[in-house]
């Protein structure tokens, strides 16, 4: 597969009137140990707000024969905390999510995107996958379809920040994480 982005520095310069959706996904993982996720802070997803992220994870993955993910609370508000920490000290710019024990995926829209187009954006990058070979097209990114899509993975939580500017950041966290170097997805 190609390389992902591996600390996601993604231009986010706007033009005027042009609405820009930035996607990243962690880089890619080592085998590694998962700690649980404890604690419990203030949820920023309400249960449909879940089921806008949720469905088109799920149809993403029936597409491939892959069983679907369910919700996790403690997920979404771990994602909520490095959201809202982004958005108040880090220029909403995308986290650093390499010492996460959990996949990311990341949107940043210059707009107030709703959670079902930050997932098909991500779900999109699906055109460059090639499963056979479990390639992705040179020049492109596949890895947040690939993380959406990981076999293993069996849980979600996601979380949105608006920005001063009215854009949006947008995390999921996936568990256990997906895009093992050398892995296929499914
Ligand atoms: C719940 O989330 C949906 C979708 O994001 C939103 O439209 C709605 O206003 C939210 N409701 C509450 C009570 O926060
Ligand atoms: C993988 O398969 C696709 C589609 O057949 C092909 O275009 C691509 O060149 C292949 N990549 C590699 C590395 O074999």
């Amino acid at each position: 597969m190609a390389p992902q982005c591996s600390h996601c520095r993604v231009a986010m310069a706007v033009a005027c009137f042009v609405a820009v959706l930035a996607l990243c996904a962690a880089p890619a993982y080592g085998a590694r140990a998962v700690p649980r996720v404890s604690g419990s802070a203030q949820q920023s997803t309400n249960a449909s707000a879940a089921d806008e992220f949720l469905a088109p994870h799920n149809q993403a993955r029936a597409a491939v024969s892959v069983a679907p993910l369910r919700w996790s609370a403690d997920l979404a508000a771990a994602a909520a905390r490095t959201a809202s920490r982004q958005q108040r000290q880090g220029a909403c710019a995308f986290a650093d999510m390499g010492g996460s024990p959990y996949g990311a995926n990341q949107g940043w829209a210059s707009y107030r995107a709703r959670p079902g187009e930050v997932v098909a954006a991500w779900v999109a990058q699906g055109q460059y996958y090639t499963h056979a070979n479990n390639t992705c097209a040179a020049g492109q990114q596949c890895g947040t379809y690939t993380q959406v899509v990981w076999r293993r993975t069996a849980e979600v939580g996601c979380a949105q920040a608006t920005c001063a500017t009215g854009a949006t950041l947008t995390l999921c966290l996936y568990n256990p994480h997906g895009n093992v170097q050398g892995e296929s997805p499914y």
